[in-house]
């Protein structure tokens, strides 16, 4: 048994009700895809983010879902980039069920995908598209509106990171590349 797993067993059962997280398998593959039909609908293909995640792969190790009460009731997914020749991560599709909303899977999931994220390194950053009322509690903050290049129309003021480096806020800017990509000279 290893470290982790040795918490997990020590670790109390999860409050009735209260969500919980856990790393993603390839069984969960038709509820993530129900989930994400039900959460963005059909226009879900045309979106910015949508295009990042085309173009560079998520990071399946970091794909988390949520679950209530031994029930599936959300989901997360990372994909590796850079911007600027900074590597880090663009977080999602978040989105929680329907049926089990406001129980605070949604920020659970947020927040650990992030956690284990910059943990593992050597991404810096977690770059978003989304609402700041529900993200910046969390600790993300805007960026500089229009500095980091998007393949596709994005809000500026949607655009949102979380980094330990409070610095990075003002800095990052350009095009989204890959994970390791760094500026053409
Ligand atoms: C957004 C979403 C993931 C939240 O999931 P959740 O599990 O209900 O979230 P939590 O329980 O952690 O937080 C719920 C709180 O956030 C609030 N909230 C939800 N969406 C919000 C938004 N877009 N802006 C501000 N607050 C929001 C809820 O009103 C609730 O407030 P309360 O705690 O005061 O009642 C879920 O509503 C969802 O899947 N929506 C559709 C997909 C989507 O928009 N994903 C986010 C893309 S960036």
């Amino acid at each position: 048994m290893n470290a982790f797993e040795l918490s997990r067993a020590d670790a109390p059962p999860p409050e009735p009700g209260q969500p919980t997280v856990r790393p993603a398998t390839p069984a969960d593959d038709g509820f993530v895809d129900d989930l994400h039909a039900i959460a963005f609908g059909p226009g879900r293909f045309a979106r910015t983010a949508f295009r990042v995640r085309e173009r560079f792969p998520i990071d399946p190790t970091l794909s988390l879902i949520a679950e209530v009460d031994g029930q599936r009731s959300g989901a997360v997914w990372m994909t590796p980039i850079s911007v600027g020749g900074i590597d880090g991560y663009l977080l999602g599709p978040l989105a929680t069920h329907p049926a089990f909303r406001k129980r605070g899977a949604g920020k659970l999931l947020a927040r650990e995908v992030t956690r284990r994220a910059l943990a593992q390194g050597p991404g810096r950053f977690v770059l978003l598209v989304g609402d700041q009322d529900y993200y910046c509690p969390l600790g993300w903050v805007p960026t500089r509106p229009g500095a980091i290049e998007f393949p596709g129309p994005v809000d500026p003021h949607r655009v949102l990171v979380y980094a330990d480096d409070a610095s990075l806020a003002a800095t990052l800017a350009g095009p989204i590349r890959a994970f390791g990509a760094r500026p053409r000279a």
